[in-house]
């Protein structure tokens, strides 16, 4: 197990960061509230940063690497990561003419466009105005969260776009499994693993709400084997994951763990909104640095 000096990256150092490098969306199991302590947890100096599970890439937005390859297996969120990147103005002017009601909601709902700008722009439009923010789709692949009752005046705030265009730049965006977008990583490569699990740690068979696929425990096993297989060739891995006993099991013993306590940003029972663990792991040691 690789040993590292921690960073020093606490809650201070976040606050320097400007309001608008977030996320431009809201996800399901957006790691946003929990990203200090992420920063607090990565390698001082590290090569690429990738994170082939993007979702709305809170920690990538607040981190802004230098070099980065970012992954995701929903088509529709690359797209829109794509189009961000290439082409934010054409996003914002198209996204300034909408306004949010129920109606349009609906009437965006039933489109189908087939241009980049069009499918993001739609994207978008949905999760920003969905129920509880939520994106999900049926076997189909069809959209089919309902109208959430909000009508912000602004849909999004054009530096938030900027900032994101900014650190898309220096990305490449790849759409498909996180296998195959982590390949090419190598010794010294950092890799952020935060695959879909259930809030509230209650089963291990991992329903996704984000696309049409299972997120099964077959599957955080195999994700467990490709972290392994990755921190062996010396890539610095970073998990977050259910803090459940058979997920933790897998890596207890090899990874480090730990749980921090986060909150459920969206969640589509009420049951999980409060409180809950996140399991954090790292195949290398954090040690503490007396540094400033
Ligand atoms: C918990 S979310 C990531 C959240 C992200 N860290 C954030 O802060 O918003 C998990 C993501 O994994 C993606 N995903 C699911 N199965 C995948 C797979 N086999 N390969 C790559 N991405 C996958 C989902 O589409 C989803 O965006």
């Amino acid at each position: 197990m690789q040993n590292i000096m921690r960073t020093n990256h606490k809650l201070s150092t976040y606050d320097h960061i400007s309001q608008f490098n977030r996320p431009l969306i809201r996800w399901v199991g957006g790691k946003r509230l929990i990203v200090p302590k992420l920063l607090d947890l990565l390698p001082k100096t590290f090569g690429t940063y990738f994170e082939p599970m993007i979702g709305s890439g809170a920690l990538f937005f607040s981190l802004r690497p230098k070099r980065a390859v970012l992954g995701d297996i929903n088509p529709e969120l690359i797209n829109f990561y794509k189009v961000i990147k290439d082409n934010h103005d054409g996003f914002y002017r198209a996204v300034q003419k909408l306004r949010a009601s129920k109606r349009n909601y609906y009437t965006m709902r039933v489109s189908k466009p087939v241009s980049p700008l069009g499918k993001a722009v739609r994207f978008f439009y949905l999760i920003r105005l969905s129920w509880n923010g939520l994106y999900r789709v049926n076997r189909d692949g069809e959209f089919n969260v309902p109208f959430g009752g909000r009508c912000p005046e602004d849909l999004i705030a054009i530096q938030v776009i900027l900032n994101a265009a900014d650190a898309l730049r220096k990305a490449r965006l790849v759409g498909g499994d996180f296998e195959k977008t982590t390949a090419i990583a190598r010794a010294g490569d950092l890799v952020y693993l935060d695959p879909p699990y259930p809030k509230g740690a209650v089963a291990d068979n991992g329903f996704d709400r984000y696309h049409k696929t299972k997120f099964t425990l077959d599957e955080h096993k195999r994700l467990f084997a490709h972290a392994r297989r990755l921190a062996n060739r010396g890539v610095y891995v970073l998990l977050t994951e259910a803090p459940t006993e058979r997920i933790i099991g897998l890596y207890d013993g090899e990874f480090n763990i730990q749980l921090v306590k986060s909150q459920s940003l969206i969640a589509a029972d009420c049951e999980f909104r409060g409180s809950v663990n996140e399991a954090v792991i790292t195949s290398y040691k954090v040690i503490e640095s007396i540094q400033e």
